[in-house]
């Protein structure tokens, strides 16, 4: 069993980011410019976007956090959208999921300009990752993929079995890995909360990419020998620890690794990979790499 070290994987990427952007500001220029909508107090939102600032300034990217109360109106909201979408300081920014309930997130995903949306929720770029066109993908995915990549798993012609739907997440993970690209080619099957037999589907993936949202959700029985297991899921346990709690994916991650060829750690597998997918997106936008 080897580990795929994300964290490393992702310093690595970060210091390659980290030269490009000092090249620019020794020639004169500016910067990349990466900027956060974050509405409301939840607590995993704020962590999130704290660590995206960290990594911004880590590789001397600008970034610039807006702060709005839980309160504000769909209308104020959109109105702060339209104006990162008409500053020309700003490459690309995201709207930190989710919102509050009386705000349509839809709505609001699809007011941002296609060419700043460095999370590649809008339905343009969305359509065009299904199309195979040139897009901003979205950052866990496009993470995945570079981990898959970097870490030299073969994937043409395997069995990848997915498991969630997600918009984020699984959806998109589905396409790229069908995508006819290196990583890519796989057969691809995508399992959610009405997948009937699902253990029997688990147990035929060479590649088993969780994303479903439940602490080990995925058990030993679940995984065939030799299988590649990417874990995206995040969950803060309370424990009787000095901490008070430890970090769990939706891999049951003691009993399943010994089974696999390769498997991703949480925390430090696909969670680190995320936020630097979202600086090259922000690469890719300050450079006008993708035409629209
Ligand atoms: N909430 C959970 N994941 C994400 C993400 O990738 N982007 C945004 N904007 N919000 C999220």
């Amino acid at each position: 069993m080897e580990l795929i070290d994300g964290k490393q994987i992702s310093e690595e990427i970060k210091k390659e980011i980290a030269v490009k952007t000092s090249a620019i500001i020794d020639a004169g220029g500016e910067p990349p410019h990466l900027a956060a909508i974050l509405v409301g107090e939840d607590p995993a939102s704020q962590t999130y976007v704290a660590s995206k600032e960290r990594s911004c300034k880590a590789v001397g990217i600008t970034s610039s956090i807006y702060r709005y109360p839980a309160n504000i109106s769909e209308e104020l909201l959109l109105e702060a959208v339209d104006f990162l979408n008409n500053d020309e300081e700003v490459n690309g920014f995201i709207v930190q999921l989710p919102l509050p309930k009386h705000i349509n997130a839809d709505k609001v995903l699809q007011r941002i300009s296609p060419a700043k949306d460095v999370d590649g929720f809008h339905p343009v770029n969305m359509g065009r990752l299904a199309l195979g066109l040139p897009s901003y993908l979205p950052a866990t995915p496009a993470g995945i993929m570079l981990l898959l990549e970097k870490s030299g798993i073969e994937t043409e012609g395997k069995h990848c079995v997915i498991l969630g739907r997600s918009n984020i997440v699984g959806t998109p993970m589905s396409l790229l890995m069908s995508r006819k690209s290196n990583p890519g080619n796989s057969t691809v099957t995508l399992c959610h909360s009405k997948t009937k037999n699902l253990s029997e589907i688990t147990r035929q993936a060479d590649i088993l990419i969780a994303a479903i949202g439940q602490p080990e959700f995925v058990k030993a029985d679940m995984v065939k020998a030799g299988a590649v297991v990417i874990d995206v899921g995040i969950h803060r346990i309370e424990d009787s620890s000095e901490k008070g709690y430890h970090i769990t994916g939706d891999v049951d991650f003691d009993a399943v690794a010994p089974k696999c060829s390769y498997i991703t750690p949480v925390p430090g597998g696909v969670g680190p990979m995320t936020i630097v997918s979202l600086l090259l997106n922000t690469f890719k936008s300050f450079n006008k790499e993708i035409y629209f």
